[in-house]
């Protein structure tokens, strides 16, 4: 018989350990973070402070943020800069980025200066098709699913005219409509591939409608069709979603120049050339610096798709799939020399839009838009591929000459010295001190301490 003064004991901890909630959604802001403070802040009222603090003054614009998500309680600042002196296609671009880490705009920009002496940035738009799939189970025969997708597939197409009529007025819609066979993958797997262009739009929201309507059509349409077996041989839809991975959805952008060109830090053009082509190539083959080396890509390509209110997430999952798609992680960009003429490159798949979703609804991305001169989406891919390759460049650049921690270690002892309350004169001192010593939290910590004492 089990003691019940133990079961009430055991009963109670696990009341006060209790700290799920109902109808949190419901609540107000204030209401949740008063909730929060109590329950996981221990009461700390400077964090409940903190919270409120970044409350927009205007209430109007703080209620449209908090209508993006659910159980919005406050603003998360990041930085917003600007990286000018882009020149792609002849024309000149002043970038928004919108990233917490030092050094990378500082990078971006450097690069972009560096390549705008030497004829800027080239780039171009390969295909611009998305797809979605529609994924089915269906143990019957093969061809019988072959048959009946054949004969309807018409119907699929013209089930979604009522959603595609606007997108076809703006030149995109469904292109293709295809059944796939995976069985080979896995058992009883079947899918139908729908391709799409979704003009200015990223197109996400068309794409998955288009999907889910077509699903609901094939389902009613394969109840009637009397070559399955019942029961036993029907295709049934299991789900319906676009795909982020987009091969086909295509920029290139590049930068050449003579090697001799290229000369800088102690090195000959023709030996920072070979060693930049060397650490790319090492790049290609380990997928160890192969990961790090795209990273540096990626801080410049997300932080310009968060600054125009594009899909960061859906951009990374698709670059990294097909930075994999040899069957090894690979560099994404390529460098190469030719007859003394230095080529770097890269093509990068960017589903992104200029039109609908957060691009409008959030003003600063509608700031950013306005300074990239209301880009179309082709503009805007090539726009953010080439942050992308000039942050790559910046990098390798430093990798090869100075080493990283230069340019960060600079940018750290300026946060340091922010950290630590240091006034402008004593910053400008610190700059000079930490030339020569190392910098270390500790050591700024000491010296503004030491010499805002002295002052
Ligand atoms: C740091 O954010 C990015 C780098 O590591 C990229 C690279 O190594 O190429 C510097």
């Amino acid at each position: 018989m089990p003691d019940k003064r133990l079961i009430f004991a055991t009963q109670a901890v696990s009341f006060m350990n209790d700290k799920s909630i109902n109808g949190f959604s419901k609540r107000s802001k204030a209401e949740k973070i008063n909730w929060l403070t109590e329950t996981f802040l221990n009461g700390d009222q400077e964090s409940a402070n903190l919270l409120r603090v970044y409350w927009h003054e205007d209430e109007q614009r703080q209620k449209r943020h908090d209508e993006f998500i659910e159980n919005a309680l406050t603003n998360f600042f990041l930085p917003f800069a600007v990286a000018p002196n882009f020149k792609i296609n002849g024309e000149f671009h002043a970038i928004p980025m919108v990233i917490e880490e030092s050094s990378v705009v500082a990078a971006a920009s450097n690069a972009a200066k560096f390549w705008a002496a030497r004829g800027g940035f080239q780039a171009r738009i390969i295909s611009r098709t998305k797809s979605g799939q529609i994924h089915l189970n269906y143990s019957g025969e093969s061809a019988v699913l072959n048959d009946f997708f054949e004969q309807h597939k018409q119907q699929l197409k013209q089930s979604i005219g009522p959603l595609s009529k606007g997108m076809e007025a703006r030149g995109g819609g469904l292109v293709s409509l295809e059944l796939v066979d995976q069985t080979a993958q896995l058992d009883d797997y079947y899918y139908i591939d729908a391709k799409f262009e979704t003009a200015d739009a990223m197109g996400a929201n068309y794409i998955n409608s288009c999907l889910e309507t077509m699903a609901a059509t094939l389902k009613s349409l394969a109840s009637n069709f009397s070559g399955f077996v019942p029961e036993t041989a029907t295709p049934e839809v299991v789900m319906s979603i676009l795909s982020n991975y987009v091969p086909e959805c295509l920029v290139e952008v590049k930068v050449t120049c003579p090697v001799s060109e290229l000369a800088q830090e102690g090195l000959s053009g023709s030996e920072f050339a070979n060693k930049f082509v060397r650490a790319v190539e090492i790049a290609h083959a380990n997928p160890l610096r192969g990961v790090t080396h795209n990273k540096g890509i990626m801080n410049g390509v997300d932080a310009v798709v968060l600054a125009t209110g594009n899909d960061f997430r859906a951009i990374e999952a698709g670059i990294h799939a097909f930075a994999s798609r040899s069957g090894q992680y690979c560099s994404l960009s390529t460098a190469k020399i030719t007859q003394d003429e230095f080529e770097f490159s890269m093509q990068l798949p960017l589903a992104l839009g200029t039109v609908g979703g957060l691009t409008k609804l959030h003003p600063m991305a509608g700031v950013s838009l306005s300074i990239l001169q209301n880009p179309s989406a082709e503009q805007l891919m090539m726009i953010v591929a080439c942050a992308g390759l000039a942050q790559n460049f910046a990098a390798v650049r430093s990798l090869i000459t100075t080493g990283i921690q230069k340019g960060h270690m600079k940018m750290h002892l300026l946060n340091l010295l922010s950290q630590y309350g240091a006034t402008e004169s004593t910053k400008s001192l610190a700059i000079e001190h930490f030339k020569t010593q190392p910098i270390s939290a500790r050591n700024v910590a000491e010296y503004v301490v030491k010499h805002q004492q002295d002052a």
